[in-house]
């Protein structure tokens, strides 16, 4: 692997977010686009994975219609330059497309050309957010796994609950991960988004060896489901809104904590470990 390096601290390292969750329709796509929005906003160079084949939509929300992905990468149809869209200020999307399914079973050749593509990626960002497909496929999972963090959306739906669990549990199961960050969309306010986490979190604690760490709420908004409707992103239709608010102030907590997060892997361990030379 000769395009595995260590940048001896030189070059930035990319925090890895991926957002999850055990159901879909929870908000995964609309908080990551918006959050993303923001952190560029800030000045913070943020790369959009979006790793759910099923409903690929964070090119829709963007406003942009992507015609490449992975899969043309990995088949060496296209160059990461080609497949890597800028969408707003700062801000690239990825699209996998069904590229997504295949990363785990390419061959030694394919995953070196992979790895020697996304490695130019290396230092451009200072975030890479990963959209998941919910639920606990194995296609998913790895996603997730190879994050330096997982975020899980939870709703106040008592099947959210449940299945978030369950995501949990295989993670830590299977795949050894034991550090979680939880943010509660669609609560009423946050005596309702502790609630929900705790609920989720008592029983991880009781039955899992896992740490879940509350991240924050962002309220039900009528404004923020009439702006997805109209394809807007809700900061720059309503800034000023609750679910705005609540977006803005979670990417400070995710910008705040992205500089003293030292420890984690980056963006070029992620790639590694994704097609297995980790
Ligand atoms: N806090 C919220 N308040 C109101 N509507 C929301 C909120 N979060 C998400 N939505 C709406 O829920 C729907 C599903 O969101 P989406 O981001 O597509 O979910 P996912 O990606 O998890 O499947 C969208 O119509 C979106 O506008
Ligand atoms: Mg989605």
């Amino acid at each position: 692997m000769g395009a595995y390096y260590y940048d001896g601290g030189l070059r930035k390292r990319t925090k890895t977010i991926s957002i999850t969750s055990g159901k879909g329709g929870v908000g995964k796509t609309t908080l990551i686009s918006n959050l993303a929005l923001y952190l560029g906003k800030m000045g913070k160079r943020v790369l959009v994975l979006d790793g759910d084949l099923g409903m690929s939509n964070v090119d829709i929300m963007f406003g942009v219609r992507s015609r490449s992905n992975i899969y043309n990468l990995i088949i060496g149809e296209r160059e990461i330059s080609d497949v890597v869209t800028n969408v707003a200020d700062n801000v690239d999307l990825l699209p996998g497309g069904s590229g997504i399914y295949e990363l785990q079973d390419l061959d030694v050749y394919q995953k070196k050309a992979l790895i020697d593509q996304v490695d130019e990626l290396a230092g451009e960002y200072d975030y890479m957010l990963i959209d998941t497909a919910p639920g606990i496929a194995e296609n998913v999972l790895y996603l997730n796994a190879a994050a330096d963090e997982i975020m899980v959306i939870l709703t106040p739906d008592p099947s959210s609950l449940t299945d978030s669990y369950s995501l949990i549990k295989v993670l830590n199961e299977r795949y050894r991960v034991n550090n979680f960050s939880v943010l509660c969309n669609f609560v009423k306010d946050e005596k309702e988004a502790l609630r929900c986490f705790q609920r989720v979190s008592d029983v991880a604690m009781d039955y899992l060896n896992v740490r879940l760490q509350y991240k924050g709420f962002v309220p039900l908004d009528q404004n923020l489901r009439n702006a997805t409707k109209s394809q807007q992103l809700i900061l720059n239709s309503n800034p000023r809104c609750p679910s705005s608010f609540a977006i803005k102030h979670l990417g400070e907590k995710v910008s705040g904590l992205g500089q003293i997060q030292e420890a984690s892997g980056g963006i070029q361990m992620f790639w590694h470990q994704i097609v297995g030379v980790a």
